[in-house]
């Protein structure tokens, strides 16, 4: 049986919060495997008043910089910030990638949400 993949791909990742708890996690407990975090990281997707609840400008404050930095003092170099709309980046990421063991769907909007329901599955 092929090993499973412990590989990682997390859909809105803002300041980092959560992706850099899974990189840690992923350094401890399954070494090689990577974390692919995609988010625009600063600038604010347009959201769909007919089905979005957040406004505009809710999370536009991420830094990939500070993300990076902050990766960095922990040694995490199985974290990818993968900037940009998930549209346009995250067939790279399953290219790179390959295969995923989690997804973790944390978009607040619905369109993008819907698209990486629909393209992780593969
Ligand atoms: C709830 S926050 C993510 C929280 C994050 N997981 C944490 O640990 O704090 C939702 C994120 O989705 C991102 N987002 C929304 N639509 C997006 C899109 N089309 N492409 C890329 N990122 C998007 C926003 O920029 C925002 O940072």
């Amino acid at each position: 049986m092929p090993e499973e993949s412990g590989n990682i791909i997390e859909y809105g990742s803002y300041s980092g919060g959560s992706a850099i708890f899974m990189a840690l996690l992923l350094k401890e407990f399954h070494p090689g495997a990577q974390v692919y975090a995609l988010d625009t990281f600063g600038s604010r997707p347009k959201t769909d008043k007919a089905v979005d609840m957040h406004e505009s400008g809710k999370f536009g404050d991420a830094n990939v910089g500070r993300i990076r930095s902050a990766a960095d003092s922990l040694g995490l170099d199985n974290l990818h910030l993968v900037q940009g709309l998930v549209k346009d980046t995250a067939q790279s990421g399953y290219d790179e990638a390959g295969s995923f063991g989690l997804a973790h769907l944390d978009l607040d909007i619905y369109h993008p949400l819907k698209f990486a329901h629909e393209t992780v599955r593969p």
